[in-house]
Formats: C-alpha cells, structure tokens, sequence
C-alpha cells in the first residue's frame, strides 16, 4: 500500500529543492525580463535594453525576435498567455490588442503607477488607445498613424499639387505613371491587419465606418460600397494600382516606392526615415500629406502604435514595470526614432531640437499623429478585422462584388457582436 505520508513529504522537498534551485539561480544570474518583438533593426532595443542593465546592475532584458506581421506576433503572446505561461514578462501590444488581452485578464492594470499627470506626457491618441474599461493597460512607446508619401520631385516638375481628394490621387497618378515600370498608388493589401487600417483609412474619407460611436454596426452603407468599387476600379479600371499590392504589407510596399516603382504610398512614420537614409535613391524626395478623402468630407489617419503592457503571469512584475518605463523615457524614445524612425509616444520631442533637425517633417507627422482615429475599440475586434480583410481581399481580387462584400461583412460583423452582447 502506497504511504500518503511519506509520498507528501517527497513531494514537499522536491517542490522546496526546485524553488531552492530556482532561487539559487537566480540570486547568481539575476532577473531576466523577456518579451517579444519584431528583428531589432539598427540595435535600437539593443541600446535601450543596454542602457537599462547599466543603471540596474543584476537585471537582464531579453528581446526575443519574431516575424513582421502583427497578426503572427499576437498569436505568439495569446497562444503563451493563454497556458499562463510566464515567457513574456512584458507584452509589446499593438494598439488594437488591449481591449482583448485587458479582457481576458492578461495584464496588469497600471493606474497606480502610471497616473493622469503622468499620461498628460503623452500623445492623447496613445493614452486613449491604451485605456480600456475604465484602466490603464499599456505605456506607450511607438506612435503611429497612417499617410500619404508621394514623390515630391515629380509632382513639382509637372507643376501639380499633392492631391487632397481621391480623384485627385487617379488624376496624378495617371499622369505621371509609366506602368508596369512606375505605378501611381502602393498600400498594404495583403489579407492581414495592415489592409484593415487602410481600408479604414479610405472607408473613413468615404465619410463612412465601421462601428458607430455607440458600438453599433453602420457598415452596411452606400459609402462602404463606393470605398470598395473605388479600391477595386484603382486596380482593374483606372489601373494606377499594381495587382501585386495584394501581397504587400509595409515593406513590399516601401521597397516599390524606395526603388521609385511608385508614385504615391500609404505607410507608417518609419518610412520617412528610410526614404531619406544615406543611399536611398529619392533622398530629399520625398512629401507627406494626410490620405485623401471624397469633396465633402476629411481625410482620414488610422492610429497605430506599440506600448508595453505587464503579464499577469510575469514572476517578475516589478522589475518588468521598470524596464517598460525606462524605454517610455525622452532619452530611450529618442533611440527608437533615430535608429528605427520609430514616432516618439511623447509630446515634447516633436519639439525636441536634435528630433527636429534630423526630422524637419515632426510638425506634419504631429498633425496627423494628433487626428489619428483608433480602429473599433472591442474585445473582438480581431474577429471584426478578419472579416474586413476577407471580404476587402477578395473585392480586391475581383471575386466578390462591392455590394456582396458589405452585405455579408456587415452580417458577419451584426454576429459577432450579438455573440458579446
Ligand atoms: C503598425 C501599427 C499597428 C498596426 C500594424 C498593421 O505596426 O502600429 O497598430 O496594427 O501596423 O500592420
């Protein structure tokens, strides 16, 4: 017969010998704070994580690199927190992820610690994206919000304006394209989360939405249909747009416009940096405008951006919150924006003088980062995403109409939010 006795008391010391050992180590490496994000390019990460061990000697930051896409790197976190797997001490969320990762009892609540006078620092935009349900979730560090980029040197030498409507766009565009060498109009129209905010982007200059300010659904619309015909005719009948853009996110699309393969690109604030880098071919060349609308309505910016949030399944809570806070500093952001062309999540450096000289198109970004409108702020927003980019993808592909498309996205979206009512 098996001792009870004796198998508890086996079972304690192990657990004790295991907690020893786990101590032990730690007391001789110190504590290592983990989260993940894309390739650290230029060591921006590098010099913030370098800077932070510095100032707190036993305290080790590791970045694990993980792919491009948005969408991939929230299924690394959710499939993680999901099996409250402490990996991530620090989670680096995307705007669009606090409602789900807040809801689902992820992360930290931060109001202690990161209180309004403090937040007051902050974008408005960043703040607000980063609050959910009455609390604070996220610190913001990258700003970020979507826009035009167009080839100055070619509008000035035709002596033509930026456009400011979409007609406009196809007008120049014609005019100055030479396709399949030089194509007027390049976006990100992959089926993943980068075509949803363009979309939006559009959808929104259209003077339509998605949700309304309530949180009903108002998709179902002549504006969403004229956005998606106006998508599709840039495509197949205006052709200012290659068909390839359906396999682009953010660098496909800045590798055309970098090689001069187009005329006009909707991108992030990086880009800028990267167009005017040592080398680049159009250096110089280079304009930024907000996205274009129809006559009678705004153009309009989709907010984006990337903050860090704590894992409630952290061991290290503390030590992560420090880290999170050290790389939200003037010193750190200025880091991410010379090295990545990253946007600072803070007011103040779009006035700092060494930002300004390095980017003397702050004031602008600031305009648009300001006016930047958030996607719909839901715990479902990502099933409300994929249905965009199925049905926008497969307009864009010519295998649904634009009349279809709303039809069945809006009924999809009216499901998924009786389903969390
Ligand atoms: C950028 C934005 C992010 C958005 C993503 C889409 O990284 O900051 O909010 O979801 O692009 O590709």
């Amino acid at each position: 017969m098996l001792n009870f006795g004796k198998l508890l008391a086996f079972f304690l010391s192990a657990v004790l010998l295991f907690n020893d050992l786990g101590c032990g180590k730690q007391k001789e490496e110190g504590v290592t704070i983990s989260f993940l994000d894309t390739e650290d390019k230029n060591g921006a990460w590098a010099e913030v994580i370098a800077t932070f061990e510095a100032m707190n000697p036993g305290s080790k930051v590791r970045l694990i690199e993980g792919p491009a896409s948005t969408d991939t790197r929230e299924s690394q976190y959710a499939t993680s927190l999901l099996a409250r797997d402490s990996t991530y001490d620090l989670i680096y969320l995307d705007v669009v992820w606090v409602p789900k990762f807040s809801a689902n009892g992820w992360l930290v609540p931060l109001d202690e610690y990161f209180p309004p006078a403090l937040q007051e620092e902050f974008l408005p935009g960043d703040i607000q994206a980063s609050t959910y349900a009455g609390h604070i979730w996220r610190i913001p560090i990258r700003s970020n919000g979507g826009m035009l980029y167009y080839r100055k040197d070619l509008l000035e030498s035709a002596n033509l304006e930026p456009p400011r409507t979409f007609e406009e766009l196809v007008d120049i565009s014609q005019k100055l394209q030479n396709p399949p060498d030089v194509w007027g109009f390049v976006f990100q129209g992959k089926q993943y989360e980068g075509l949803t905010c363009v979309f939006l982007e559009i959808l929104r200059g259209f003077g339509g939405d998605v949700l309304s300010p309530d949180g009903r659904c108002v998709f179902d619309s002549p504006e969403s249909v004229a956005t998606l015909t106006w998508m599709r005719d840039a495509i197949f009948q205006e052709r200012i747009v290659p068909e390839a853009v359906r396999t682009y996110e953010e660098n496909e699309s800045l590798v055309s416009f970098l090689s001069g393969k187009s005329i006009f690109m909707r991108n992030w604030p990086y880009a800028w940096k990267v167009c005017n880098e040592e080398g680049s071919e159009i250096g110089g060349k280079v304009g930024i405008i907000p996205m274009p609308h129809v006559p009678d309505q705004s153009s309009s910016s989709t907010s984006g951006g990337w903050g860090f949030g704590v894992s409630q399944f952290s061991r290290h809570k503390d030590e992560a919150l420090k880290f999170a806070f050290h790389a939200a500093r003037p010193e750190s952001l200025k880091v991410f924006a010379r090295k990545q062309g990253g946007a600072p999540s803070r007011k103040s450096l779009y006035k700092d003088s060494e930002l300004v000289a390095l980017f003397p198109h702050y004031p602008e970004l600031y305009e648009v980062l300001i006016h930047a409108q958030p996607r719909p702020v839901h715990p479902r927003y990502a099933e409300m995403s994929d249905v965009l980019q199925r049905h926008v993808s497969a307009v864009l592909t010519d295998t649904e109409t634009p009349e279809g498309a709303v039809r069945e996205a809006a009924g999809e979206i009216n499901e998924i939010l009786a389903r969390s009512s």
